[in-house]
């Protein structure tokens, strides 16, 4: 069946030793150079509620090194022309009533890139809708990463409307389980609505870690499951594999908030909210976590 494509098992990465683990007092200062321009640390949307979590898992490992082609077609192969077409139009057309809802949030979220983050890696491109908030001029380097090769044209003019010289704006054709990125080359990572599709969440996450620089940030808006007992999260467990065919491996009941604070930063801003116009993928979990 077109767009349901059975994914091979991704093989674990085999890890390497533990860098040192630090005493959480230490991991908790090792936060401060993380501090917005404000002088507040990534204090996000509806502040009262947002919480700086120190972590307690162990400060993430680098992962080996994973031909990003390869990769990508065990992952997420070529799906036929025709569906990536689809889907990317679909995208850039049906989406704009949640835009408009989420622009609060993300607004406020990428207040808190400076001029001094010039490299920008974002995962799960799409069409670019988040541009506007961070790309608008020369200073700023951006790769947008995404398996649709459809994406890239909607990309890259969101690019050019946000304000982005072409010359500073990359598409590259990948995965976030193994992205075409040095380790520690990035100020920023940003993914939004790109968890849910990934075949390997945590894969993902180690490849963020290990892509950024040192004291550098992850930006992310993410929907989850709804809380287990609601009538919500009965709804999606019975519409995810539906979900999953017709919205190209999207799933509808993953705690990516839980993935996210296990991955081992060495500090998180994690907040979460519903939203009226995206009922069946709410709610959504967004915040910044800094290497
Ligand atoms: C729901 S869309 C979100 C696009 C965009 N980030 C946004 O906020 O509108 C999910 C995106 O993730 C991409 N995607 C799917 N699997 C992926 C993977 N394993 N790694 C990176 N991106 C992936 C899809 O092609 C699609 O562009």
């Amino acid at each position: 069946m077109p767009g349901l494509v059975a994914l091979p098992p991704v093989a674990p990465p085999a890890r390497r030793p533990l860098s040192i683990a630090l005493p959480r007092r230490r991991r908790i200062l090792a936060a401060l150079p993380c501090r917005c321009r404000c002088g507040r640390r990534h204090l996000l949307g509806a502040s009262s509620a947002a919480a700086l979590l120190p972590l307690i898992a162990p400060p993430s490992r680098a992962a080996p090194h994973i031909d990003p082609d390869v990769m990508l077609e065990r992952v997420h192969p070529s799906r036929p022309d025709w569906y990536e077409e689809f889907y990317a139009t679909a995208l850039d057309k049906g989406m704009k009533s949640y835009e408009a809802e989420i622009a609060g949030y993300k607004a406020k979220l990428f207040s808190q890139l400076t001029a001094t983050r010039k490299n920008i890696l974002e995962l799960g491109v799409g069409t670019g809708p988040n541009f506007k908030y961070y790309a608008n001029g020369d200073w700023v380097n951006v790769v947008g990463v995404d398996p649709n090769r459809h994406m890239e044209d909607y990309a890259r003019a969101a690019a050019v409307s946000a304000g982005l010289p072409p010359s500073n704006f990359m598409f590259k054709r990948g995965v976030a389980e193994a992205l075409p990125a040095e380790d520690n080359s990035m100020d920023v990572v940003i993914g939004t609505l790109v968890l849910c599709s990934v075949s390997n969440t945590d894969m993902a996450l180690r490849e963020i870690n290990r892509v950024l620089k040192p004291g550098g940030l992850y930006l992310f808006i993410e929907h989850v499951a709804a809380p287990d007992g609601t009538i919500l999260r009965f709804v999606q467990g019975a519409l995810d594999p539906l979900q999953q065919f017709v919205a190209d491996g999207c799933h509808l009941t993953r705690k990516t908030g839980e993935n996210i604070r296990d991955v081992g930063f060495s500090s998180l801003s994690l907040d979460s909210v519903r939203l009226s116009n995206a009922y069946i993928i709410s709610p959504h979990v967004y915040g910044v976590a800094c290497k």
